[in-house]
């Protein structure tokens, strides 16, 4: 079990951060995972202004708030929460993510996902998702999905043509007995669940082999398991399952930028002072 650590980015927001940091640097194909979530405008005002990104993609799913968001290929839009932003920065994009609040909650996550060599320099790409447009599924066992992307109780998320595959599900857990979750995940991809509200035990028939997972920690899953998972404590639970093909090849990463080699970032870095980036 990694313990998100609380850190910051952008021009000052405050972060939590289970993927790329120290503790688990990366998941092949993710490098990142941020969970923000304050009340406290200090904590968000300052936003994401304008930066690049090459060579991945970046999702951000909002649960409450605001963000307006703008690019370089004349993107421009609200993401408020539930909706969703699939951004594939391909050879380059550069945009900016700033709160259109000044106060109240402002909740979401944000994950980076790889893409392998022959996706890198392809043409930025952009799904804009609205909240209504996400499936919501609620299950017979005390469960409600929100499907992103992929496949999980019967339904299929908007989010479609992702190189690794991707799925993405957000699951809401009634307290006690009355939650439960199953979904299989595809063998051979890697897969994490990150818990955000209550607590979570995965696993398994045998005993041995469950854990605990409380909110603010991620876990890394076995692969080929069948993710089970129940609300514990007596409390209501939420996470988000996340899984997707591995690429396996290597990660040169700067800031913004993630190649496969140093002289490719050396590239990316001078394409972006030289304003060829996007
Ligand atoms: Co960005």
């Amino acid at each position: 079990m990694v313990p998100g650590q609380d850190t910051s980015d952008g021009a000052g927001v405050r972060l939590r951060r289970s993927l790329g940091g120290s503790q688990l640097n990366q998941l092949d194909p993710f490098l990142l995972l941020d969970e923000f979530k304050s009340d406290d405008s200090n904590d968000y005002i300052a936003g994401f202004p304008d930066h690049p990104h090459r060579g991945f993609e970046t999702v951000t799913y909002m649960l409450a708030g605001v963000m307006r968001h703008k690019d370089s290929r004349g993107n421009e839009g609200e993401l408020t929460g539930g909706g969703v932003q699939w951004m594939t920065a391909g050879r380059g994009i550069i945009h900016s993510e700033m709160p259109r609040q000044t106060d109240g909650l402002m909740w979401g996550f944000q994950l980076w996902v790889n893409l392998p060599a022959s996706d890198k320099m392809r043409e930025p790409r952009y799904q804009d998702i609205a909240a209504d447009d996400v499936p919501e599924v609620v299950t017979g066992d005390g469960g409600r999905l929100r499907v992103v992307a992929g496949e999980a109780g019967g339904v299929s998320g908007p989010v479609t043509g992702i190189v690794t595959r991707p799925l993405y599900v957000d699951v809401a857990l009634e307290d006690g007995e009355g939650g439960r979750f199953s979904q299989p995940v595809p063998l051979g991809h890697n897969a994490f669940v990150y818990v955000f509200e209550g607590e979570v035990e995965l696993g398994a028939d045998a005993e041995s082999d469950r854990q605990i997972v409380s909110s603010g920690h991620l876990a890394v899953l076995e692969d080929g398991d069948e993710v089970q998972a129940r609300s514990a404590g007596g409390e209501p639970a939420r996470f988000l399952l996340v899984a997707a093909k591995p690429i396996g090849e290597p990660v040169a990463r700067y800031g913004p930028f993630v190649m496969n080699t140093r002289e490719e970032i050396a590239q990316a870095v001078e394409d972006f002072k030289e304003g060829r980036l996007a």
